[in-house]
């Protein structure tokens, strides 16, 4: 096994590896890398949902995902999907997952099925390297911040996206729970600071009037989205990811009209944020 950086800011490659056959010291280095490097990346792993499951249950507890559809049979396994004749893909903007949660899913697993001959990438942003290259004084602005997250706007009843997304977004009864993290987030497992705000769940900076969070936030997300702190991950059939969403945004590209995109998705559960600052 060899395990290598994807790019400067986040992201790493791990090779010559079955998910399904770990030893326990692979897989603490490879639990090792995650930490370091936020999301890893596997070519050419051959999984059932039994596979899927087993690999997300060596890290801890399945969070189950209450807004996407299940993969019949397979509660623990949210569908990410895309038909040929739907427009709007899930995932479609920069966000990272269950920030609206008091203890966010820690990552992502994700195992791809059916891939687009072309286009259909993900975007993944690195926080910590994004909160490093803050000038001072941002630093010391956000320094004891926190701000609220929710997600009705994007799965409650009234959801525009929800209602457009034709029955792959369930349980808009379940919306409407929102979180307060802090925005500078000590990481539970590196120990590193990171930025923990996102374009898709971040509702508001607690003590701020909504101008001036506004104005602050657009800030912190101008900052982020600076390719260089940026890995562009292209998917190939068999290929799982996984990301860790107290270290990382994600954006999954929507440029592949007219072909369908599948792929199978286990969030993992992670601790509670509110005291990691
Ligand atoms: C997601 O936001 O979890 C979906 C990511 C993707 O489809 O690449």
């Amino acid at each position: 096994m060899q395990i290598s950086k994807a790019s400067k800011a986040v992201g790493g490659l791990v090779e010559d590896v079955d998910v399904k056959d770990l030893s326990d010291s692979q897989f603490d280095e490879i639990r090792q890398a995650f930490f370091d490097y936020g999301a890893l990346f596997f070519r050419d792993q051959d999984l059932t949902p039994e596979d899927h499951i087993a690999f997300a249950k060596r890290w801890g507890e399945i969070d189950v995902n209450r807004f996407f559809s299940p993969v019949p049979d397979y509660p623990e396994i949210a569908e990410v999907l895309k038909e040929a004749d739907q427009e709007l893909n899930i995932g479609g903007s920069w966000h990272t997952d269950h920030s609206y949660d008091e203890a966010p899913a820690m990552g992502s697993i994700l195992y791809a099925l059916d891939i687009p001959p072309s286009g259909g990438d993900t975007l993944f942003a690195g926080m910590a390297t994004a909160y490093e290259a803050l000038p001072q004084e941002m630093k010391g602005r956000i320094a004891n911040l926190k701000a609220r997250h929710g997600n009705d706007h994007a799965f409650g009843e009234t959801s525009e996206y929800r209602k457009a997304m034709g029955g792959r977004l369930i349980n808009p009864e379940a919306a409407g729970q929102q979180a307060v993290h802090p925005i500078v987030l000590t990481h539970p497992d590196s120990g590193k600071k990171g930025i923990y705000v996102n374009p898709g769940f971040t509702l508001q900076i607690e003590g701020m009037d909504k101008a001036e969070s506004d104005a602050l936030l657009a800030e912190l997300y101008a900052h982020v989205q600076q390719p260089q702190f940026h890995y562009r991950h292209v998917w190939e059939e068999g290929m799982l990811a996984m990301w860790d969403n107290r270290a990382t945004w994600h954006n999954a590209l929507n440029d592949y009209q007219g072909h369908r995109r599948y792929l199978h998705r286990i969030t993992m559960e992670g601790v509670p944020l509110s005291q990691t600052h």
